[in-house]
Parts: C-alpha cells; sequence; structure tokens
C-alpha cells in the first residue's frame, strides 16, 4: 500500500491538525502518515479491524478511539472536526452519498476531507465494460468493494467550497481498480 499510495498520502496528508476523523480506517494502513500524538477517531464498523488497528496505532503513538459504527451513522456533532481522512473506503460503504453528507456535516468550516479512492473508469471505455462485468463477484469476493462507482461525482456535489481532485492509473495488469481520485475537499 505504502509503495503504491505512499508518495501521494504524503502531499496531501500534510498539516493534519492534532485530532484527524477517520472513516473506514481498516487495520491502519494510514496511521504511519500520522504524527505520532495525533488523536484519531476511527469510525470503523468491522470489529474484526479493531485488534490490528490498536496494535498499529499503539506501535506509531497514535492515540485512538474507535466507533464501531458506519460512516453513515457517525454521530460527531456538526462542524466539529478540522479534518476527515478516508482512503478506499467509498467504494465499499453501503451509501457513499450519506457518508460524505455525513463527512460535511462533521467538518467545521474551513475544514478538509482528505480522500483517495479508486473509482469507475471513464463509460464506454474497455475497462469500464470489464469492471461491470465483474463488479457482482468482486464485491462479494472482497467484502461489498464496488469496482463501478463514480465517486468523484459523489464529491464534487456534496457542497464543499472547493474541492482539489487530481487523478490517476495505477499501473497493473491484474487489478481492475486502475483509476483512481485523490484530493482534498475544504468545507
Ligand atoms: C478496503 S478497506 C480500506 C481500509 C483503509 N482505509 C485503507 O486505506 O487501507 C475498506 C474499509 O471500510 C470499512 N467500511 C465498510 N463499510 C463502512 C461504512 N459504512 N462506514 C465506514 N467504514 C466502512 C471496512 O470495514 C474496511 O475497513
Amino acid at each position: 500500500m505504502d509503495r503504491i499510495y505512499g508518495a501521494r498520502k504524503r502531499v496531501i496528508y500534510g498539516r493534519l491538525p492534532q485530532t484527524v476523523v477517520e472513516i473506514g480506517p481498516g487495520a491502519g494502513a494510514n496511521l504511519r502518515y500520522y504524527a505520532p500524538g495525533t488523536r484519531v477517531i476511527a469510525i470503523e464498523p468491522n470489529r474484526a479491524m479493531h485488534p490490528r488497528l490498536r496494535a498499529v496505532a499503539r506501535r506509531r503513538g497514535i492515540v485512538l478511539d474507535i466507533r464501531a459504527v458506519g460512516g453513515e451513522q457517525a454521530d460527531l456533532p456538526d462542524g466539529s472536526a478540522a479534518a476527515v481522512v478516508g482512503t478506499l473506503v467509498l467504494c465499499t460503504v453501503t451509501d457513499p452519498r450519506r457518508v460524505v453528507a455525513q463527512i460535511h456535516r462533521m467538518l467545521a468550516p474551513g475544514g478538509r476531507y482528505i480522500f483517495l479512492e479508486h473509482v469507475a473508469a471513464l463509460q464506454g471505455s474497455s475497462l469500464r465494460g470489464f469492471q461491470e462485468h465483474l463488479f457482482k463477484a468482486w464485491r462479494w469476493c472482497f467484502d461489498g468493494c464496488h469496482l463501478n462507482r463514480e465517486t468523484q461525482r459523489v464529491i464534487l456535489t456534496a457542497g464543499f467550497a472547493r474541492v482539489d481532485m487530481d487523478c490517476f492509473v495505477m499501473q497493473s495488469r491484474w487489478l481492475p481498480f486502475a483509476p483512481h481520485i485523490f484530493g482534498v475537499a475544504e468545507k
């Protein structure tokens, strides 16, 4: 993960505040990029991830506060977060629009949503055809992951004051989730 995404994460994670909300941190792939002492409010519904997440947090000096709910049900107060991070998670959540609406709600004015997601390939491309063909089997095998979500539209239409979004295509012969978006949305 670090080899594929690390350089981009280091750029967009710059100047994170002391407390960060992370949606779907899984086993803690992002914790290595946070400064030791950072408090991470981890919205992670899958309890099977929690022991690994706790172990990584301990190793990295991260103060962890796990909430075992989905992003759709996140109950932090309105405007209480300076930064929310979500990576490779909107492909998996049940309702990406609702999760992004929750992120927007929880952010303080000027707060930042930092995202990195794989997305559907362009309509009409052969990769998109492949993604559409494969998505049900893929979703079944990979814990609900959708190959064909146009997540960029969800973020761009969520009401942020400003969205800086870049994209890249992962070079892989085998993985059908090559197109990615990453960036920062500011409330
Ligand atoms: C592919 S993993 C990504 C983990 C990590 N963010 C990373 O970049 O490696 C997707 C994560 O989203 C979590 N997840 C699934 N549904 C969710 C939801 N509704 N709200 C928040 N997280 C969710 C899963 O439990 C899993 O930990």
